[in-house]
């Protein structure tokens, strides 16, 4: 099982606070939350890149659209010791998709094509993957890519089974994306509202089931707990870690346990008021 990238969720202090629950669930592997591959941009620099390696075996994920600066980032963090990366080709918010990266990817196979060109080579056979959606604004746009994305070789290509109109929202179009498995050649990871623990057999990529889980475990407050310890000890003063803290609360917002508690949490101002609520 992957551990999905959730930006702002899924992050390197979540990742080493929560490492023990998220290898008990089985999790194998992480994808970082993306990192943007700017031009003269050392991703090393990056706090989900910085310092001792993690318990589990990480992966960074690159958001761009410039094979040189992919090409940069990707020899850094080799040089750090990471041996696999990771393409977001389905980030949905506008400001990211209009300006071509994320899923705006889609709309210029050249481009994702010269980025995956970038990656293959840069990181080697079977040692760069594409985290993608089924298309841009119809489920079947990734299908008539994937000639080109099978030319090379792969690690994997998550497929998160939405296209990215659909945002989060909606459902996941599971036979679109089984179209995609069917002419693959390279392993294909579902993704998308994939309940945890999972039914399906072999490789999946879970993010916001797991996250809930959290919230549902009985030392869910003693976890939460040491989440707002181990902020305190990363970022500057406590109104960033207030806002870390209701992005993760806010995921178990329709549990039983915090029903109640979250209306308090959404609108504290100071952790103690944060600490008092639960
Ligand atoms: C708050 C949030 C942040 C996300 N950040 C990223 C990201 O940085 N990179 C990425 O590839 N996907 C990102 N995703 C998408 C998730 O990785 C995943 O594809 C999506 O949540 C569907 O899987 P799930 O239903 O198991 O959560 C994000 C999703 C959410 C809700």
């Amino acid at each position: 099982m992957i551990l999905a990238p959730l930006r702002g969720v899924t992050i390197r202090c979540f990742r080493e606070t929560f490492a023990e629950q998220i290898r008990e669930a089985g999790f194998t592997e992480a994808i970082t939350p993306f990192i943007s591959a700017n031009p003269g941009f050392d991703p090393l620099k990056d706090r989900e890149l910085r310092g001792a390696p993690e318990q589990i075996k990480v992966t960074p994920q690159f958001i761009g659209k410039d094979p040189a600066s992919l090409r940069a980032c990707l020899l850094r963090i080799k040089e750090a010791g990471y041996d696999t990366a990771d393409l977001n080709c389905g980030c949905p918010y506008p400001m990211v998709r209009n300006k071509g990266r994320g899923s705006g990817l889609l709309r210029t196979p050249d481009v994702l094509e010269k980025m995956i060109a970038v990656g293959c080579e840069t990181m080697g056979e079977g040692k760069f993957s594409v985290k993608t959606r089924l298309g841009f604004d119809r489920n079947d746009e990734l299908l008539a890519l994937m000639p080109m994305l099978n030319s090379y070789p792969l690690r994997f290509l998550t497929v998160h089974a939405r296209n990215a109109r659909q945002m989060y929202g909606g459902e996941c179009d599971w036979r679109a994306y089984e179209q995609v498995a069917k002419v693959a050649k390279m392993p294909v990871v579902p993704n998308g509202d994939i309940p945890f623990p999972p039914q399906k057999i072999g490789e999946v990529m879970i993010g916001r089931s797991f996250i809930r889980y959290i919230g549902m475990r009985d030392d869910a407050k003693d976890l939460l707990a040491k989440y707002i310890g181990a902020s305190l000890e990363e970022l500057c003063g406590p109104s960033p870690v207030l806002g870390r803290l209701k992005e993760l609360v806010a995921y178990w917002k329709d549990l039983p346990r915090w029903k109640r508690l979250w209306p308090i949490i959404k609108i504290a101002r100071t952790l103690d008021e944060l600490r008092l609520a639960y």
